[in-house]
């Protein structure tokens, strides 16, 4: 009776909400997203990944308008933005297409589970404001968290795997009769409250039984799609993922409670008496909700054995957006659908230890946690990776049977049905869940934990991109490479952005961002084809520089050490590349000008022998890549170019530099950075802050948070200096390690780090690293600023740089009297 004093509670002191997105027509503020032709085309939308997902939360999460705690907002995202079950219905050819009318509506069977669900995990607060989101991440999200099934013949079938397995089209369901499907979901009014009291069955007053008969028969002549595309599929490293099921996994688990099954199907006469009388509110939200649909859409058409599982696959290998199922039956619980429901359960009855250990976790974290390779949620075990065996440990088969067994009976009440099961749900259910334990011990083979930590990158990349386009690529070839790159240098909010520059003019195509979201929702086909086509490296050179050297400027005023990468990344489909001396010059000013500035160039024809003489290194700077319309081989092919980002140390400098060089010692300068357990942080230091240093010239690293030891690594010849690696062809002290405790700090001397390099250019940077290693223990909460580190666990140190200097590697006036100023006359010859 908790729940239910709680709801009356809630139900005075806030009055009711109306949930439009429990009602049976599409909620109003979701209308835009099946109305406006720009967000009905997915392909407009940003691809449905994790990452994506994660940023759209974060940027909730960072909505000042909005001040939610994971309990909350985990609730009002299923509230707001979750509407199972919309369909698109055929009119007849014979009628016009009406403006008033939109021809969705949430009639698929998931629909009523969610309905259900919605009284399951009620919310006391208004639905999250439509301004929240710009409109195509409110779709984009109500997307990723919807499930249904879209079984419109699309005319790509013929690509979509086998067609032999759902030739037999059967009818799972066509609607029992007088159904009602109206009734209203979010509130229980006093009045209705006190006559149940009264133990008086009523229904709501505003139910209306309505049959759709015709629109489910006009559906099912439609719906002839030899693979469905089944929507609310997120894609992750570990499976495609119904992020329905796992919100509202997290949500139930937030408030777990134990509910009457009479308050549930209000007063609806049970079909199946013999259940137990509470269900806990993370099985419906999870498990025994597929479960139950299974049982009942299966069970009326009269089978007796539940079959759980339908194995799907994204239409492309990168930006996923469509998830494709191969067959059209069965389709109750889908392997996505299994994956969420199972993460949504671990993730929800986990959560009450997860914010004993960390109360201020943000679900934007949680989730971070569960789906990244290394440490888990507060516990190495709670990791996507690991699904399979803690499915094992987490799931007690008798709970998960006493509870499905239940909310089948309660659903039974609401979900229309092409038949009447008299008896018999027991076995039927256990025999769903036999099933399910089978599938997901032998068919979901995702990538586990063994193979995810040893092939996981073990850094965490901070690098502003610019890639320099050439519009003459076809934007089905280059967006998927584009799109893979986004993904495998981490932009996010605590990772890498990425700037589109033209490869005309070295012009901003798409501003910086740190957001994926944004980013593919401004690089669509469409703004593709506004792009400049043509390569002009002279100018593009030119351009650049001033807007890196504006950036050098900036950084002055906002006294900025570092922290970043910054990699300049050609992209360039065209061959014979204008190569001469005015192109040389320039690019000489661009890297004198901008140091840190690492080049890069991946080009459609070998380009090696045309460009060698702009880069560092041609046979790793200089890239052939073969990018296909579709995207297949994008992984293979693109690899390289991520490697040669992901080298890139983060930039450490004196910010008095600015753009010009004029001699000035940075003084003591302070920066706070933050690692993961298992990962490690790469560093670079131009010699353009040290070429001639004084005798003070260091930089130390110190602890400040976190548990375990720290390693800290130096090279001159190493860009990825670390411990225990064995460098070919490079003599075998290239690399120094040194290890630091709680307390204390490691000092890297850079006095005449320079000597006997006779000109800047030729004094190679100094390379360090960070790194923390692995934890075998459970990692606690250290870092309770979540808009600082990226994971509570994260180890904070110290990187304290001093004095800093300014040497020019430029002819520029500037630079030459600046070191006149400084007296180092004897060294002039060396550094021009
Ligand atoms: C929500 O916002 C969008 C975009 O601003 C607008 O077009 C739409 O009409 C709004 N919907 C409602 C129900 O206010
Ligand atoms: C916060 O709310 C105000 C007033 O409604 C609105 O003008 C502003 O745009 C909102 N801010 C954000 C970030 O949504
Ligand atoms: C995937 O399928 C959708 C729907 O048919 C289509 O719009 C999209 O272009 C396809 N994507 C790829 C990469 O083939
Ligand atoms: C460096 O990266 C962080 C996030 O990873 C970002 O917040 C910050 O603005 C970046 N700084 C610069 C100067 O790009
Ligand atoms: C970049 O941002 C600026 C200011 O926010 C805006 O004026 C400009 O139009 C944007 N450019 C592009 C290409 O989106
Ligand atoms: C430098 O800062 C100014 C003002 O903050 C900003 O308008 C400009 O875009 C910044 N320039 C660059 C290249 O970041
Ligand atoms: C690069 O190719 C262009 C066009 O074919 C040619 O004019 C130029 O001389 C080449 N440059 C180099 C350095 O080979
Ligand atoms: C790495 O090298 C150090 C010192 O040589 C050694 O103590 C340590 O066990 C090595 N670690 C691994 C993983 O090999």
């Amino acid at each position: 009776m908790y729940w239910l004093a709680a709801f009356l509670v809630l139900s005075v002191a806030n009055g009711a909400y109306a949930q439009a997105t429990a009602q049976s027509s599409v909620a109003p503020e979701l209308r835009e997203c099946y109305m406006d032709p720009n967000l009905v085309n997915r392909n407009n939308l940003p691809p449905t990944t994790m990452p994506v997902l994660i940023d759209i939360i974060r940027k909730i999460e960072n909505n000042p308008n909005i001040t939610l705690d994971l309990r909350m907002l985990s609730t009002q995202l299923l509230h707001t933005y979750r509407q199972d079950g919309i369909e698109y219905h055929q009119r007849s050819t014979n009628v016009a297409a009406s403006s008033i009318v939109l021809p969705f509506a949430p009639t698929f069977h998931s629909f009523h589970r969610h309905r259900l669900l919605l009284r399951i995990i009620p919310s006391n607060q208004q639905v999250l404001p439509n301004n929240t989101l710009p409109s195509s991440l409110k779709c984009a999200l109500h997307n990723m968290i919807s499930t249904t099934v879209d079984a419109r013949t699309r005319g790509d079938e013929s690509t979509c795997g086998s067609l032999s397995q759902y030739r037999a089209l059967r009818t799972v369901r066509s609607p029992r009769s007088r159904r009602s499907i109206d009734d209203d979901v979010e509130i229980l009014d006093l009045k209705q409250l006190s006559e149940q009291k009264n133990g008086h069955m009523m229904q709501n007053e505003g139910d209306s039984d309505v049959e759709y008969a015709e629109d489910v028969s006009s559906r099912q002549l439609l719906g002839d799609s030899a693979c469905p595309i089944l929507t609310g599929v997120v894609n992750t490293r570990w499976g495609a993922v119904s992020a329905g099921n796992l919100i509202a996994g997290i949500a139930a688990g937030s408030e777990s409670q134990q509910v009457p099954i009479l308050e549930l199907t209000k007063g609806s006469v049970l079909n199946y008496q013999n259940v137990q009388p509470t269900i806990t509110t993370v099985y419906p939200a999870t498990l025994s909700g597929d479960l139950a649909e299974a049982v009942l859409v299966q069970g009326t058409a009269g089978r007796t054995t539940i079959s759980v599982g339908n194995a799907g696959n994204w239409n492309s290998s990168q930006a996923t957006r469509f998830y494709m199922l191969s067959g059209r039956t069965n389709i109750e619980m889908t392997d996505p659908e299994i994956r969420g429901a199972l993460d949504g359960f671990f993730l929800g009855t986990s959560l009450p230890d997860t914010l004993r250990t960390f109360g201020s976790l943000k679900l934007s974290q949680l989730l971070d946690m569960y789906y990244t390779p290394l440490n888990g949620v507060f516990n190495t075990n709670l990791r996507a990776c690991n699904r399979r065996e803690l499915s094992q440990q987490l799931v007690v088969t008798n709970n998960l049977v006493g509870e499905t067994r239940a909310f089948t009976a309660a659903l039974d009440t609401v979900l229309p049905l092409a038949g009447t099961l008299t008896g018999g749900i027991e076995g039927l259910v256990d025999n769903s869940i036999t099933n399910l334990q089978n599938y997901i011990n032998n068919n979901l083979n995702d990538i586990n934990c063994m193979l995810t930590t040893s092939a996981r990158l073990d850094t965490r990349l901070r690098t502003n991109l610019y890639i320099v386009l050439d519009g003459s690529w076809q934007y089905q070839a280059v967006y998927p490479a584009i799109s893979h790159i986004v993904e495998s240098i981490d932009v996010g909010h605590f990772g890498s952005s990425i700037t589109l520059l033209s490869a005309s003019d070295g012009s901003v195509l798409i501003n910086q961002t740190f957001s994926p979201a944004d980013f593919h929702t401004e690089y669509t086909q469409q703004r593709h084809l506004t792009f400049p086509t043509g390569v002009n490296l002279q100018t593009s050179f030119a351009n650049i520089r001033m807007m890196m050297q504006n950036q050098l400027r900036n950084e002055t005023t906002m006294n900025y050490v570092g922290g970043n990468s910054t990699v300049l990344l050609f992209l360039l489909s065209a061959g014979n590349i204008e190569n001469n001396a005015n192109v040389l010059a320039e690019h000489r000013l661009l890297t004198e000008g901008v140091p840190d500035l690492m080049l890069l160039f991946a080009t459609a024809l070998n380009q090696l022998e045309n460009l060698s003489n702009l880069v560092r290194e041609p046979v790793n700077d200089i890239t052939t890549i073969s990018l296909t319309t579709g995207g297949t081989n994008v992984v293979t092919t693109m690899t390289p170019v991520v490697v040669g980002i992901q080298n890139v140390g983060r930039r450490i400098i004196n910010p008095l530099c600015g753009a010009d060089f004029v001699a000035s010692s940075s003084g003591t300068r302070v920066l706070t950075q933050y690692v993961d357990p298992g990962y490690i942080n790469y560093y670079r230091i131009s010699p353009n802050y040290f070429y001639d240093s004084n005798g003070n010239t260091r930089v130390r690293v110190s602890r400040t948070g976190g548990v375990g030891d720290l390693v800290i690594c130096h090279s001159r010849a190493i860009a990825v200096p670390r411990q225990n690696e064995t460098f070919a062809s490079v003599e075998t002290d290239a690399v120094t390690c040194q290890t630091l405790g709680g307390t204390g700090n490691v000092e890297l001397n850079l006095q005449n780090a320079c000597g006997g390099f006779g000109t800047i250019r030729a004094c190679p940077p100094w390379f360090f690293s960070v790194e923390a290693p692995a934890i075998t223990t459970n990692p606690t909460a250290t870092c309770t600023d979540g808009t600082q580190c990226r994971f509570p666990y994260d180890v904070a140190y110290e990187i304290e740089i001093q004095d800093l200097q300014c040497f020019s590697s430029g002819t520029n006036v500037a630079a030459s009297f600046a070191i006149l100023l400084f007296g180092i006359v004897i060294n002039m010859l060396r550094i021009l």
